[in-house]
């Protein structure tokens, strides 16, 4: 069947360097996403962060209506991560953990399906911390760093980890090191601390620091608020001194930022997602977040606030002159005998 079968040998092996990375995303970073990430020129997609043990209480189910690999979780039935062949090259798996061999289980659940996997260390939310997760890692180097020769030793795709950087600049070079030396196949690094929020400057400079010490290749994060057009991505590159940029809110507001060609209009990015919601068939609280976000201030608009108030897929595509393609395909999959999350279920 699909994706196990794939053994992957050294030449094939995703490379870091040089590319254009759609970031990771909760909730915004799901199928959808990444697929149109991918259509406009993204390089490499990071799913959502996804906590090992959810992956571990999930189960692997291909799905052959929609052409898509999914895990399962096995209490309720909700999709944990649904991916598909078009993205297998190119997706790279994020995960929460803080746990060495609970994270080598989970990873190895998902390892034939995505091209690598990265570990959060860098998310300061209360949740992460308090469980050890995401940035609580950067304070336990000891810990971050069995976290990945774990990984690395036990799987077969690449292992990389996403920071931000410490109030000093040495400190997050010497980290940075400490964490390259386990073997990981690139560093994200978002330059702000665990203290600054979305609104302060890039520490610019501290990533170009990691950049000048580190061998393998360190992804920039963090240029959003500067990063309007594509010749901004490449800025954004020459400020931190790297070949590869990991970019987050610039493509949640309009993924197209991607498109070497320039971006496209709001609505034409929104049809395309819309699109691709239907196809993979979405959830739908999912989609309208999303598409929520790149509203933004246009859901003060007429269309935006009949838009708030629909509560369907359906609904949602109706805005948008998509509402009978979703109905008819919709029908489509329930003809075929699979349609939503509950009737998955075994
Ligand atoms: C994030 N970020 C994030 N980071 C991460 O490592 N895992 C995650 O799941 C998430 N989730 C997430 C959701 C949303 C809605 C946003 C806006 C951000 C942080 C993100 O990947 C990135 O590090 C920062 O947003 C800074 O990069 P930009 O936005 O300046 O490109």
């Amino acid at each position: 069947s699909n994706g196990s079968s794939q053994v992957k040998s050294g030449a094939n092996r995703l490379s870091y360097s040089d590319k254009t990375i759609l970031a990771p995303m909760v909730r915004v970073g799901t199928l959808p996403m990444r697929l149109l990430a991918l259509q406009f020129g993204a390089d490499i997609v990071y799913t959502e962060e996804l906590i090992d043990w959810k992956l571990l209480r999930s189960f692997r189910r291909v799905n052959d209506v929609l052409g898509t690999i999914d895990f399962v979780d096995e209490t309720d039935g909700t999709i944990v991560f649904r991916t598909c062949s078009r993205e297998r090259e190119q997706v790279v798996l994020q995960m929460g953990t803080s746990d060495p061999q609970r994270a080598l289980k989970a990873a190895k659940l998902v390892e034939n399906d995505v091209a690598g996997i990265d570990i959060n260390m860098g998310c300061p939310k209360e949740f992460s911390v308090k469980g050890g997760m995401g940035v609580a890692l950067m304070a336990d180097i000891e810990k971050a760093k069995n976290v990945l020769e774990t990984l690395v030793s036990g799987l077969r795709c690449p292992v990389t980890c996403k920071v931000r950087v410490l109030p000093d600049v040495d400190r997050t070079v010497a980290v940075c090191q400490t964490l390259a030396m386990t073997g990981i196949s690139a560093i994200g690094v978002h330059g702000r601390t665990r203290d600054e929020r979305p609104q302060h400057s890039n520490r610019n400079h501290y990533i170009k620091a990691v950049a000048n010490a580190l061998s393998i290749p360190v992804i920039a994060n963090g240029g959003s608020k500067e990063i309007e057009s594509f010749e901004d991505i490449k800025k954004f590159k020459n400020e931190t001194g790297c070949s590869s940029v990991m970019i987050a809110r610039a493509a949640e507001w309009n993924v197209s930022i991607f498109r070497k060609e320039g971006r496209l209009p709001l609505d034409d990015v929104i049809k395309k997602y819309l699109v691709l919601s239907v196809d993979y068939d979405n959830n739908g609280s999912n989609t309208k977040y999303c598409v929520q976000n790149m509203l933004r201030e246009l859901q003060e608009t007429p269309r935006g606030k009949l838009f708030l108030e629909a509560q369907t897929l359906e609904q949602i595509c109706a805005i948008w002159g998509l509402g009978d393609y979703c109905r008819a395909r919709q029908l489509e999959f329930k003809a075929a005998g699979l349609l939503g999350r509950r009737e998955i279920c075994p």
